[in-house]
């Protein structure tokens, strides 16, 4: 595996890969790899000749009273990670490489970003899209992979792609738990040991959602209820929103009916967890998938 650091050095050889036919597999990361990332990696090793990693932990897309700073970092251990999951390039540009002088021109994201994640983070997925034009641009990838943990940014990528024509086959992949069911990510480890008991509970919450939506409950708000009561009577973290909506369009729901998000993000007291379920809905009782 070879690290590279320079955008020219990193187009320079996928130019070269590119004239000779070889598809390339990009897992863009913020890097402190978990087995979410693993799961991404290995996806990508199956489905294509060269498979490049970035780690860029981008201060585009934190606010100014978010944890860029203390945003966990790990090269070596990253590197290692990487090199045992067969990738074959590790783009890992510094912030003066990515952004050498205040640019002239940034992308905007205009649709699914006011909900959600996006609506207390303001400014987010822009820095996301932003970053991501730069990272397709240098990396030309033919596929690239994206957690579904994230199923807002999965939907803003995929309006990305579309709508600026990248050629890209965007590639979402499941969420990767814990035995426990909580969702694997790179902030876990901010989580105080009370806090790590308790946030078993936002899986938990979701699952007993989905069954109560199988037993034939299609209202909205009965739902978003019940995931807010197990979470504020079972865990001490402070809830960020609880909502139901389309998926992808994420569009506010009369009845829960059609594909569908149940999303959840809760503040414990150094780090904000985020999870969901996508379910299938049809009209029948127990019509759930
Ligand atoms: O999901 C992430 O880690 C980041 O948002 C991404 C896609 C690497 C862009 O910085």
């Amino acid at each position: 595996m070879r690290v590279i650091t320079t955008i020219q050095e990193m187009q320079t050889e996928i130019i070269k890969l590119k004239s000779q036919s070889k598809s390339i597999g990009f897992v863009p990361t913020m890097g402190f790899l978990h087995e979410g990332h693993l799961t991404l990696l290995k996806r990508a090793r199956l489905d294509n000749d060269i498979v490049v990693l970035s780690i860029f932990v981008n201060p585009l897309q934190f606010g100014p009273t978010e944890d860029f700073a203390t945003y966990p970092r790990d090269f070596a251990k990253d590197q290692s990670l990487a090199e045992c999951e067969g990738a074959d390039f590790l783009f890992y540009p510094s912030v003066e490489e990515m952004y050498p002088h205040s640019s002239s021109v940034s992308v905007v994201v205009n649709e699914r970003t006011d909900v959600l994640c996006g609506k207390s983070r303001p400014g987010h997925f822009d820095g996301v899209a932003t970053v991501l034009t730069k990272l397709f641009n240098t990396v030309m990838p033919t596929r690239a992979y994206f957690g579904k943990k994230d199923a807002q940014q999965v939907a803003v990528v995929a309006g990305l792609i579309t709508d600026f024509n990248f050629p890209i086959e965007l590639i979402p992949v499941d969420i990767v738990r814990e035995e426990d069911g909580l969702a694997k990510s790179s902030r876990n480890v901010n989580l105080l040991p009370e806090e790590r008991r308790q946030a078993v509970v936002l899986y938990k919450s979701l699952t007993t959602a989905k069954e109560t939506i199988e037993g034939g409950e299609r209202n909205p708000q009965t739902i978003k209820n019940l995931v807010s009561n197990m979470i504020r009577s079972e865990t001490n973290g402070l809830i960020d929103y609880v909502e139901i909506y389309s998926y992808p369009q994420l569009k506010a729901l009369e009845n829960i009916d059609g594909p569908c998000i149940i999303a959840l993000a809760v503040k414990f007291s150094k780090v904000r967890l985020i999870d969901n379920i996508i379910l299938e809905v049809s009209k029948e009782i127990g019509g759930v998938k």
